[in-house]
């Protein structure tokens, strides 16, 4: 068998270089893309694309798999300027996708629970998304483009992703370390996936020949971030009273947040294709602090 190339289009990110990572792990010939020409200058492996401009993509290598990772997850960027921020989160992905699959390779597409309105328990990857906000309506149009293209993508929906040293936790554990008041937010809910179970999941849909259309990824409770803080602070021997429950529907404005009721999503295709199980909320908090410690 010949080598197998995956590019990782937005390789910049946490989650593009891990993905990276893993799949030269698992025996992919991998090539990672950057905006950044200081990161394609330095690295042949690195190849330049801009989303907004699309500039590079002609010359983007084909692949047996194409992973569109990168876009602009500021919701307050977002509609700050939704020309660009379509550009990137809606526009170019198909223009990628279609372009590497006209090459011949798969297209895997990082799209978010976000195209869901959060206004039901654990949608099913066939319920028609309605989101409510602009970034859920870019990805959801990403998502309808490119299944409108018939290239057969895979279309992976994550919830939150914690990652090593995830900011907002250090944040927290630097603040609650050095006796400052942290102020978690208590109305703010999610299902979070720890990055390794990501990345695994994307390694085994691309090993299953029939692994085609929308996957869910979540935990299967859900957790605010007051929970959340409650759970690092008692690993850290703090006293929670230095916690501030915090309404996010009191100091976010209302344009850039988004609040959903229910943050857990079916998993059902992952389960019957690559036999996932959805961890615990508390699994993704676990292992953040087990990476950490
Ligand atoms: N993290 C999560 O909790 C989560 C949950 C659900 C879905 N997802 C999806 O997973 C993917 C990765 O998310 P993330 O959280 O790792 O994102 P992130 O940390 O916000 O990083 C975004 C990446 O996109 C790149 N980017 C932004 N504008 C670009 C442009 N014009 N051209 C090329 N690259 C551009 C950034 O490049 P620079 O490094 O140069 O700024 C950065 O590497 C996204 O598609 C996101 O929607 C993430």
């Amino acid at each position: 068998m010949g080598i197998r190339r995956a590019v990782v289009a937005g390789g910049d990110s946490p989650i593009g270089v891990a993905l990276a990572t893993a799949l030269t792990t698992a025996g992919y010939e991998v090539v990672r893309t950057s905006r950044r020409s200081q990161n394609s200058a330095a690295d042949p492996k690195v190849h330049p694309l801009d989303f907004l401009t699309l500039d590079g993509l002609e010359s983007l290598p084909n692949a047996d798999w194409t992973f569109i990772v990168a876009s602009e997850t500021r919701f307050s960027e977002c509609l700050r300027d939704p020309d660009r921020s379509g550009q990137i989160n809606h526009v170019a992905p198909v223009e990628i996708g279609k372009t590497q699959a006209s090459k011949g390779g798969r297209v895997f597409f990082f799209s978010s629970i976000a195209v869901h309105d959060g206004s039901h328990e654990d949608p099913a990857e066939t319920d028609v998304p309605e989101p409510n906000t602009l970034y859920g309506r870019q990805k959801r149009d990403a998502e309808l483009g490119l299944l409108d293209a018939g290239i057969d993508p895979v279309l992976l929906r994550p919830a939150k992703v914690v990652i090593p040293q995830f900011s907002l936790f250090e944040q927290w554990r630097c603040a609650m370390l050095s006796a400052q008041a942290v102020t978690p937010f208590s109305d703010m809910v999610v299902a979070p996936i720890w990055l390794e179970t990501l990345i695994d999941i994307c390694v085994r849909l691309i090993a299953t020949p029939a692994a085609s259309g929308v996957y869910q990824a979540s935990a299967a409770d859900q957790i605010s971030y007051l929970e959340m803080a409650r759970n690092i602070a008692a690993f850290d021997g703090i006293d929670p009273e230095i916690l501030v429950p915090t309404k996010a529907s009191d100091v976010l404005p209302e344009e850039t947040r988004w609040l959903p009721d229910y943050a857990t999503m079916s998993c059902g295709r992952l389960e019957s294709d690559i036999g996932f199980e959805r961890p615990s909320s508390l699994d993704a908090v676990n292992h953040y602090l087990r990476t950490s410690a």
